[in-house]
């Protein structure tokens, strides 16, 4: 599929906006209402999408939610997924609290190679302060258990706020001394009405700073082909990799490959533009495979050269929240 001059071959599927945590920086601080059940698009609608998708050159997708773990039935959609042939790289993006020995293993004997999880503290207190749960033991366990049992690559996501895990930074990145992680630390997007604002984001800049000054010089290394939006690095002598997402400080709109379907049945060009495009609807109400086909090439003529997030005010924030966007 084709946006200008960039062909799209990810697609990152929400499968819920339902998550188990709260995290500040995800989650509004007002009450909000989730998707009713029935507007959430069932499994057998979402690998008809996945199908089609794939016909027009669709070869990565990621399942994230919310967290996709909380949704029944994922085991057995995750399954289905694998069996589509043309997709080479299938992975999901959790918060991991879901997750044990076994339900890794399953994940590994369907074909899932590497897991992208999210953490961003090392210390238990704090885990439970952004988070609003106590689970940071739970996660750390189930990550080791990932790396006990070979998943590779194992990707840590951190968003890093100034005042939350700013001290944290050169312990987080120590991590990929030890273990051959790729830590990613994300610059924080504004997005709707969180608890947390732009008075606490650390830029790419401010973090790399950080790191050299604790573990030395950083070293940019070739990105790995199924690798997403962040910029790789390595530390002297360890076996992982660091990487910035730098949404915020210099976006990579122009590499942009991705699409996205929220659980909705809506495509979503951009992750930070509102606009999207109902999908489900016209296939609950008979849509063959060409007509649904139209409708993610006229999406994609929706997909922004680049976002303008800098240059925002609070007012025309994205209005959905992340965690019905799956990031
Ligand atoms: P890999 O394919 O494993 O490299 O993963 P990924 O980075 O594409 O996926 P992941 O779900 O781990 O995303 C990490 C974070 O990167 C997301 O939560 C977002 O914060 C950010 N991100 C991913 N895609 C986009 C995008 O298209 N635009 C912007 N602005 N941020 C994105
Ligand atoms: N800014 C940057 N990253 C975010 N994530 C969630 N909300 C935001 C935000 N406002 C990240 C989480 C998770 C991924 C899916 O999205 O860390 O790893
Ligand atoms: Fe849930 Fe992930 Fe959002 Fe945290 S960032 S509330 S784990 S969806």
């Amino acid at each position: 599929m084709i946006a200008g001059t960039r062909n799209i071959n990810y697609l990152r599927i929400s499968v819920t906006d339902r998550c188990n945590f709260r995290c500040r920086y995800c989650i509004p601080a007002a009450p909000f209402k989730f998707i009713e059940h029935d507007n959430i698009a069932r499994y057998e609608e979402i690998l008809r999408i996945v199908r089609i998708g794939c016909d027009m050159g669709i070869t990565k997708v990621r399942v994230t939610g919310g967290e996709p773990f909380v949704r029944k039935g994922i085991f057995f959609f995750i399954r289905q997924l694998c069996r589509i042939s043309q997709l080479k790289d299938i992975s999901i993006t959790t918060n991991g609290s879901r997750l044990n020995r076994n339900k890794i293993k399953e994940l590994m004997d369907m074909g899932i190679q590497r897991l992208n999880f999210s953490l961003d503290t090392l210390v238990p207190e704090k885990f439970i302060w952004i988070t609003g749960r106590d689970r940071f033991h739970k996660v750390w366990d189930t990550i080791m258990a990932a790396h006990d049992l070979g998943m590779s690559p194992i990707k840590i996501n951190t968003v890093a706020l100034k005042g939350f895990n700013d001290d944290e930074i050169q312990a987080i990145a120590g991590l990929t001394l030890k273990y051959p992680f790729h830590v990613r630390f994300i610059e924080h997007m504004q997005m709707g009405d969180t608890d947390v604002d732009a008075s606490q984001q650390i830029l790419t800049r401010d973090i790399k700073n950080l790191i050299i000054g604790a573990h030395g010089p950083l070293t940019a290394v070739p990105k790995g082909a199924n690798d997403g939006p962040a910029k790789p690095y390595v530390l002297a002598g360890g076996p992982g990799i660091l990487g910035f997402i730098t949404p915020v400080s210099s976006h990579f709109c122009s590499e942009c490959n991705r699409l996205r379907l929220t659980s909705r049945g809506t495509l979503r060009p951009c992750l930070l533009q509102n606009n999207e495009t109902d999908i489900l609807t016209p296939l609950r109400n008979g849509a063959d495979d060409e007509a649904l086909k139209q409708i993610m090439v006229t999406a994609l003529k929706d997909k922004p050269l680049c976002h303008n997030l800098e240059k925002r005010t609070a007012r025309d924030m994205p209005l959905n929240h992340m965690t019905s966007i799956g990031g």
